[in-house]
């Protein structure tokens, strides 16, 4: 790990597979005490951490909650939806308010892009700052724990994988972060597949093979990540009806096949079944959804250690 420790973690872009790779081995080597409960109150005991969810989440916001009460810290569920919000505070008064309660350590989802950096440079010096996804930008937590995923499945050497994003490109933070971290720890062989709709902007995801044929883009990948269609951020019409989005692009057992024969499959959730992707697969023996979740509290514990500990 380079010496400095980060301030903020706003983006995995330019962290450096280095950091990165710490990152995941302090995540790995926190697994235990993440999952079986075991609490290391020590590592931020007197801090309080503030989970700000100005949009929904379930998995992003718990394992933020669990993570941070493992390591010993308070935590404050700020309710946007119970709160000053509704009268029209705006976020920034709301963190300098809650900054004034002597809160230092801030979680922050957000709908709009760049709002949580927008933050970060209002906040007080000693602040510090979390991104749990803001707008289509970042999602670097989600991105450890998938970069984690495919490291514990497939090893470090992601030079040699092939990795597929399939689904809602477009609106996708978790597909930003995904490609942020894969590029710094070596991928190459980096595909995108969506409805022509839902592809990203030229330009905005970097040099990936991007097409909308999902049964060529298959053959022979390591990796499968199914994404959400995320209809709250879409163009009412801009993508076919379910049954017809699930005919094109859905993953299934058939499709499946065209992966190789060890293949994983990843979606961030929520998953919308039969839509993004088959139950069968969903739950087959392939499936690393539920791994992707229980990473997610031991990424967090090492995040907010690597934030905040002393
Ligand atoms: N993957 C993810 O961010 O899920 P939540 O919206 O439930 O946090």
């Amino acid at each position: 790990m380079p010496s400095d420790r980060l301030r903020h973690l706003l983006t995995l872009d330019g962290l450096g597979a280095d950091r990165i790779h710490a990152l995941l081995d302090a995540a790995e080597a926190l697994r235990g005490a993440a999952l079986g409960g075991q609490r290391l109150r020590g590592v931020l005991a007197g801090r309080t951490v503030c989970n700000l969810f100005f949009e929904n989440s379930t998995r992003t916001r718990s394992s933020f909650q669990l993570a941070a009460q493992r390591l010993g810290a308070d935590v404050l569920n700020f309710d946007v939806s119970a709160s000053s919000v509704s009268k029209g505070e705006s976020a920034q008064d709301t963190l300098r308010t809650l900054e004034a309660m002597g809160i230092a350590a801030f979680v922050v989802r957000h709908g709009e892009d760049g709002a949580v950096a927008a933050l970060a440079a209002a906040a007080r010096p000693r602040t510090v700052l979390v991104n749990a996804g803001d707008g289509r930008s970042d999602h670097p937590t989600q991105g450890l724990l998938d970069l984690l995923t495919i490291r514990q499945r497939k090893g470090a050497d992601f030079g040699r994988l092939a990795v597929l994003i399939v689904g809602d490109l477009r609106h996708s933070r978790v597909a930003r972060s995904a490609l942020h971290g894969l590029r710094q720890l070596g991928c190459t062989d980096l595909r995108l597949c969506a409805p022509p709709g839902l592809l990203p902007e030229p330009g905005t995801l970097g040099t990936c093979r991007a097409g909308h044929d999902l049964d060529a883009m298959l053959d022979g990948v390591d990796v499968v990540m199914a994404l959400r269609l995320q209809r709250e951020r879409m163009v009412e019409g801009s993508v076919p009806s379910p049954a017809a989005y699930f005919a094109e692009y859905g993953l299934d057992a058939r499709r499946l096949a065209r992966a190789k024969p060890d293949a994983i499959v990843m979606h961030p959730g929520p998953m919308n079944r039969g839509v993004e992707i088959a139950d069968a697969v969903a739950d087959g023996p392939q499936s690393v959804v539920l791994d992707q979740v229980a990473n997610g509290v031991a990424v967090r514990m090492a995040v907010l250690a690597h934030l905040l500990g002393s």
